[in-house]
């Protein structure tokens, strides 16, 4: 008995108290493991559904029900309200009354939970028509190898900020590329003026919650107990901390062209040192594009989760669209 009411334990546990529920449950045991590759695999069943079943003429709904019911059907349920949209640039957008045209991407971030509550995340961006165009191509690439820099960032020892930091230097370097950014990329992503494109994180913990943990506090879980940044973008990284042994973490990074907030930068000249803005004007129609899978930190680097793998390359993608 702690003599303490309800209210009183809800709104005093000690940085103490929560630091030792964090270290209990950031490491996942080999059970958990099987459980969360249950429901990894229920959801790459949900995302390969998705990518079949997409037309014009649909609206977005018409998906979320459809999958939806595959998470139901294992005796779980999904994860997380599910994000099934034409407007991926909106990032946790959970509004599916669109009806899909042809020429769009369609980006889903979805999730299974088993019955014994244990979750997967995936996320996938799919052309509504059979291919994807030839500017989508790049777009979409430039995602995929900024998903392959952080994957390959990933191992114990490294923070989460380096894997993060890896996808914003890469996407960095590709939009230079492009003309749509300029001048050094690392003081760019110091700087933060890759955010236009990246406002969010590279990833989180995932278990019991796709966010494990989040309402213990983000600096506990994903940072260990350190403040984490207040810059843009970089505020919005879940995770920070030293990766260890038995971590379960998303891999996430994703290219979102956001009308408003590009309109907002530039009417403030905000790093015209950095941007082109004319170029990324003409993305204003473009969408967002994601991927993401779910990783295992092993002792002498990753695992990806899951028996099932979710397709993610080009010609992967488009030979589910045929
Ligand atoms: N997949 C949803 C999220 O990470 O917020
Ligand atoms: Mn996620």
């Amino acid at each position: 008995m702690t003599g303490l009411s309800a209210q009183e334990i809800k709104t005093g546990p000690s940085a103490e108290f929560i630091m030792a529920v964090v270290s209990q449950r950031n490491y996942k045991t080999a059970e958990e493991i099987v459980e969360i590759e249950k429901g990894v695999d229920t959801t790459v069943d949900m995302h390969v559904t998705a990518m079949k079943m997409v037309k014009p003429g649909m609206q977005e709904l018409d998906i979320v029900v459809e999958i939806e019911k595959i998470a139901r059907a294992t005796g779980g349920d999904i994860s997380f309200p599910t994000i099934a949209t034409i407007s991926g640039q909106t990032l946790h957008n959970h509004y599916h009354g669109n009806i899909i045209e042809a020429g769009q991407l369609f980006l889903l971030d979805c999730g299974a939970e088993t019955s014994m509550a244990y979750a997967g995340d995936l996320s996938s961006t799919f052309p509504v028509g059979q291919t994807f165009t030839d500017l989508q191509k790049d777009i979409y690439n430039l995602v995929l190898k900024s998903h392959y820099a952080c994957v390959d960032a990933l191992k114990p020892g490294v923070t989460f900020k380096e894997v993060h930091r890896a996808a914003c230097l890469t996407i960095t370097e590709g939009l230079k590329s492009m003309g749509l950014m300029k001048g050094d990329a690392e003081s760019a992503v110091e700087a933060g003026a890759h955010a236009l494109f990246f406002p969010c994180g590279t990833g989180h913990m995932m278990g019991l919650d796709i966010h494990d943990m989040e309402n213990l506090g983000e600096e506990f879980v994903g940072y260990g107990g350190e403040p984490k940044s207040t810059q843009f973008g970089l505020k919005s990284l879940r995770l920070g901390r030293v990766m260890e042994p038995d971590f379960v973490v998303t891999i996430e990074p994703g290219i979102y062209f956001i009308p408003e907030l590009t309109d907002q930068w530039r009417s403030q000249k905000k790093f015209m040192e950095y941007l082109n803005y004319d170029e990324i004007d003409k993305f204003r129609d473009f969408g967002g594009i994601r991927n993401e899978e779910d990783y295992l930190i092993t002792p002498d680097g990753k695992r990806l989760l899951g028996s099932k793998r979710k397709p993610m390359l080009i010609e992967e993608v488009e030979a589910l669209r045929k």
